[in-house]
């Protein structure tokens, strides 16, 4: 069975094997992992991976992303610059799940080298397991919208 939830997945060489490992993890949650690279673990530039994947977000092609780079931060911003991402720098579950209740946040950035692996797993579940609260929060995300509009 193809699942019908689909993910992207993108990084820079800070996290090659821990996105395919990822990849893996998210395909036993039920979803479909849309692994976009990078593949070699050459130095490459987080910019064009986070545009990359967020692209895929923005246009309906997945309705979630988790992105990575050395600290998360870098590709976190090139996301969040692509209209309709919003994008978080997650290393604890707590800001997982409510980016996810709060924010309504469609991707996920990971620091592969500030977060330990079996922490990020434990991010990437909480993130996964949570929906979009509305009410309140769907006006200050209308907010966000209004700024990028
Ligand atoms: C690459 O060395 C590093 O700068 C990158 O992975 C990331 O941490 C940038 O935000």
């Amino acid at each position: 069975m193809t699942a019908n939830k689909r993910i992207v997945l993108s990084s820079d060489h800070a996290a090659i094997e821990l996105r395919l490992a990822i990849a893996a993890h998210v395909e036993t949650l039920g979803w479909q992992a849309v692994d976009i690279g990078p593949t070699t673990p050459e130095s490459t530039h987080y910019p064009k991976h986070g545009e990359a994947a967020a692209q895929r977000v923005a246009s309906g092609d997945c309705q979630l992303g988790i992105i990575l780079c050395g600290t998360g931060q870098g590709i976190m911003m090139a996301a969040n610059k692509v209209k309709g991402v919003r994008c978080g720098v997650c290393s604890d579950t707590f800001s997982a799940r409510m980016i996810r209740e709060h924010n309504d946040a469609n991707m996920l950035s990971i620091g592969a080298r500030v977060t330990g692996e079996g922490l990020i797993f434990d991010i990437i579940d909480a993130f996964l397991g949570a929906s979009f609260e509305g009410g309140r929060h769907a006006t200050r995300v209308d907010m966000i919208k209004a700024i990028e509009a």
